[in-house]
This record gives C-alpha cells, sequence and structure tokens, in this order.
C-alpha cells in the first residue's frame, strides 16, 4: 500500500541544537496517529513542519507523492487545533468556524450552512451565537475543532488539544474527537504526552524521543512488544532488568539482581552470547506470595510500599537496592504489609528481550 503522506530523512536544527533527526515516517488515508514522547522530544516541531509553519534543515515530504516542501502553510490544506483554542475573541462560534471558508472565498450564506453542519457535528448546535467567553475550554476546544474541519482538510493535525481540560471532560472529549474523526475519515496526527490518551484513541503511536523516532506501531505492539528499553519505560510500567545472555539458542540468560532465567519474546537479530541486554517485566506479569510457586521463576523482595487503587494495587519493594514494581489484585495486597519479605514470580512469557 503506497502511503498518503511520506516523511523522509527529516531534519530541523535550531541554531547548534538538533531537535529532529533522521525522522522517517509513512501515514496511510483516513489514518489516525498519535506522536507520543516527553516535552521536548520534537513532536510539536514535526508538526510545525507537516503545516509549514517551520522550514526543514532537510528531508522531503509528500502528500500522495507530491511534495508540500514549497507550498506556503495556506496551501497545504491542512486543518490544525492547538492546545489553547486561539480562537477569534469577538467573534461568535459560528462566525470562527466561518472563518476558514470566508479565507477561501465561499459565499457567506453556503459558508455558514457549512459551518452550522460543523458546529452541530461536534455536539455544539444551539451555540451559534456565543462568543468564546461564554464557553466552557470544552466547548471552545469544540469550535476549534469544528474550525480546523469545515473546509474539509487533507490532513488534521490536533497539538495537545486536550492538556488545558479536566480528567473527566478530557476523557469525553478524546471519545468525540474520535468519533468525529471516523464519521469524516480525515487522515490525523494528533499529539500527546499522555500514553493512556495515546493507547485509547490511535490506529498507530509514533513514540518521539530525544528527537528521534522510538517506534511506530499499533498500541498494542507498543505496548507488547517495545522494541527499545526507552519504549518500555516510557509506555506502561516496567521493570527493566540489566542481563547477559549466557545462551542465546535456549534463551537463556542472568541478571546479577534476578538470576538465571530464560526470556519468551523479544529482539531477535544480532544477538550473541556474552552480550549485555535488559529484560522487561511488566508489573502486573508478577505475581506475588509468602512462598515461592512452584514451576515459576522467582526472587526474593522487602516490601517498601504498598499504593492502594482499590481494584488493584502496586507494591513496590526492593532487592539487593534495586525497585521492583509488581502490580497486583486488590484483593490479593491484604496478605502483605510494608516491611515483609516476600517473593515475586514470574514465567518465560513475562520475560522480554530488548537490546537497544
Ligand atoms: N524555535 C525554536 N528555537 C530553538 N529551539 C527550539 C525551537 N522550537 C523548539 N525548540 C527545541 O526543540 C526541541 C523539541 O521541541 P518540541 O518539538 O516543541 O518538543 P515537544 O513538542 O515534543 O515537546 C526542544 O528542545 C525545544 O526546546
Ligand atoms: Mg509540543
Amino acid at each position: 500500500m503506497t502511503s498518503y503522506l511520506n516523511i523522509a530523512g527529516l531534519k530541523k536544527v535550531f541554531g547548534t541544537f538538533t531537535a529532529l533527526e533522521n525522522v522517517d515516517l509513512d501515514i496511510q488515508k483516513g489514518e489516525f496517529v498519535t506522536f507520543l514522547g516527553p516535552s521536548g522530544s520534537g513532536k510539536t516541531t514535526t508538526l510545525m513542519i507537516i503545516a509549514g509553519f517551520e522550514q526543514a534543515t532537510k528531508g522531503k515530504l509528500t502528500i500522495e507523492g507530491q511534495s508540500i516542501s514549497n507550498l506556503a502553510p495556506q496551501d497545504r490544506n491542512i486543518g490544525i487545533v492547538f492546545q489553547n483554542y486561539a480562537l477569534f475573541p469577538h467573534k461568535t462560534a459560528l462566525d470562527n468556524v466561518y472563518f476558514p471558508l470566508q479565507m477561501r472565498k465561499v459565499d457567506r450564506a453556503e459558508g455558514i450552512k457549512k459551518a452550522q453542519a460543523m458546529l452541530e457535528l461536534v455536539g455544539l448546535k444551539g451555540f451559534e451565537h456565543r462568543h468564546p467567553k461564554e464557553m466552557s475550554g470544552g466547548q471552545q476546544q469544540r469550535v476549534a475543532l469544528a474550525r480546523a474541519l469545515v473546509f474539509e482538510p487533507d490532513l488534521l493535525l490536533l497539538d495537545e488539544p486536550l492538556g488545558a481540560l479536566d480528567k473527566n471532560l478530557r476523557e469525553s472529549m478524546q471519545i468525540e474527537i474520535k468519533r468525529i474523526q471516523k464519521t469524516l475519515g480525515v487522515t490525523t496526527i494528533f499529539v500527546t504526552h499522555d500514553q493512556t490518551e495515546a493507547m485509547s484513541m490511535s490506529d498507530r503511536i509514533v513514540v518521539f524521543s530525544q528527537g528521534k523516532i522510538e517506534q511506530a506501531a499499533a498500541p498494542l505492539e507498543i505496548y507488547h512488544k517495545p522494541r527499545t528499553r526507552f519504549v518500555a519505560d516510557f509506555i506502561g510500567e516496567s521493570n527493566l532488568i540489566p542481563a547477559t545472555l549466557t545462551d542465546v539458542a535456549t534463551r537463556r540468560a542472568e541478571s546479577p539482581l534476578m538470576g538465571a532465567m530464560t526470556y519468551g519474546d523479544g529482539a531477535t537479530k544480532d544477538l550473541r552470547d556474552g552480550q549485555e541486554v535488559t529484560l522487561v517485566l511488566r508489573p502486573e506479569h508478577m505475581k506475588l506470595s509468602r512462598t515461592p510457586i512452584e514451576g515459576r521463576f522467582h526472587a526474593t523482595m522487602k516490601v517498601e510500599t504498598i499504593v492502594n487503587f482499590g481494584d488493584n494495587a502496586l507494591v513496590i519493594g526492593k532487592r539487593d537496592g534495586t525497585t521492583l514494581r509488581v502490580r497486583v489484585p486488590g484483593a490479593d495486597v491484604v496478605i502483605l504489609k510494608e516491611g515483609d519479605d516476600c517473593y515475586v514470580n514470574w514465567i518465560e512469557d513475562n520475560v522480554y528481550l530488548v537490546t537497544e
């Protein structure tokens, strides 16, 4: 399948600082892709280059095979929503949404009709004549979304659009944005530093770190098959266990902390005995017990802190000065209290190998 948006060899330098390096990415038509990464990892810069507000230092950008690098932002047919809404304060919701059509010289009667339909789609029927200050944050963000979509853009870019909203509103807006995106089928890039938001909304997640793409894959693949240590650590929770491969043929490794163990899945390329690697053990895949569970790998741990979440609890413990995190069902935690010695137990299938 040929891709819709293609980014190849993208590099961006600000003065002496390299903000992006070797960014390659293909996005399919209609896809909902999320850029996820910590603050400063290059998400916004990539978005601004796609939108045309920043010039790339190096690299190629094409939509359906046509270069867009030399097009001015207004000629790219891209809709953008920022975190701070950026609505015109003196225009009504309706006139805010009509504005991009006005810029495109769409006849007022026809444009207003389109703007009304778009406000209805984002759930703001009846709010047409309100000014931004007469609307809540969530409503203003819906207006911004309607304004970005009203001219039927080829691409919708959303830069942390829900960052200013409280948790409940955020969750309902996530569902709304997904619904609207599906209804219109518009190719979308959504930027966030919130992994749960990325997990719940995306067809594909692109994980950024320090100006590079660490991994681009479907949410569950990112979670279950992290390509790098960084991804394993950033997405979900992980115990990252340093180890040395002792026998690649039988998937054996030796960890100074946890002892000898076999691993289930993970990197397969260019492995050799003696190689230093990282074994990923997810907290929810380990079990705690008073006595070792037969048929499992196990190690002792001293419980330091128990954080109860009701349905589950996070048990933070220490082994040889290293912190281990285990997540257990809420009901299971009653067997333990802080200061107790216990066993962590796991099986080979729970151990994932990363080499980068
Ligand atoms: N105009 C600029 N001048 C200098 N440095 C910049 C500029 N824009 C962004 N940067 C730097 O580039 C890096 C990536 O920024 P950005 O793309 O905004 O990150 P993110 O959106 O992932 O938080 C940061 O270190 C930031 O300080
Ligand atoms: Mg940003």
